[in-house]
């Protein structure tokens, strides 16, 4: 049975610090394969629709992201579970769009950070196998979210307008219609 981990909030070093690289023959340990699945059962357990591995206090290259129908993220288009090792992400053209953005990290707060529409992905699966495959729109938006925590970055430090921070109860009071709205242009955009 993989075990809940706790998330780090804002504050903890560990947020800022940069990853290690997993190297083929740690990831390919039963104890990191474990790690892995605690990951993704923690994402789960937090309704998550990502979580890097410093966010549970362990400052490696690894990520995993997946929305399915996610309550607290109810306009995102659905993303199959994804488990990057070591990833890069490479803008491709300069359209970005604005995306309102929060985090497991950084409770009860959200705000507009502005996201490149369209990324090149490169990195390992958990077996070891490369990856490299593209993403558009607001799935693009959460890939960048994630491998920004990779890289001690969190989505506040990207928030270019100080006053769209708010509460997730404001969200849903002052911003989700509109925000709903311009999902749906950016999805009619890049298909997802
Ligand atoms: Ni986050």
């Amino acid at each position: 049975m993989p075990t809940i981990r706790a998330i780090a909030q804002i504050g903890e070093p560990v947020l800022r610090e940069p990853t290690r690289e997993v190297s083929r023959e740690q990831l390919e340990t039963p104890e990191f394969q474990r790690f892995i699945d605690d990951l993704i059962a923690t994402m789960h357990h937090a309704r998550g629709a990502g979580l890097a591995a410093n966010q549970v206090f362990e400052p490696v290259q690894v990520c995993a992201i997946e929305v399915r129908d996610n309550p607290r993220y109810p306009y995102k288009p659905n993303i199959p579970l994804t488990v990057l090792i070591n990833p890069q992400l490479t803008p491709i053209g300069d359209e970005t769009f604005e995306n309102f953005e929060g985090c497991l990290s950084v409770p009860n707060l959200r705000g507009v950070v502005r996201r490149h529409a369209h990324l090149r992905v490169q990195a390992l699966n958990r077996h070891g196998e490369p990856l490299d495959f593209e993403t558009r729109g607001i799935t693009a938006g959460t890939f960048q979210h994630e491998v920004d925590h990779l890289r001690g970055k969190l989505f506040v430090d990207r928030v270019e307008d100080p006053t769209t921070l708010c509460t997730w109860d404001a969200f849903g009071r002052y911003h989700e219609a509109a925000f709903r709205e311009r999902v749906k242009q950016v999805v009619a955009r890049w298909g997802s």
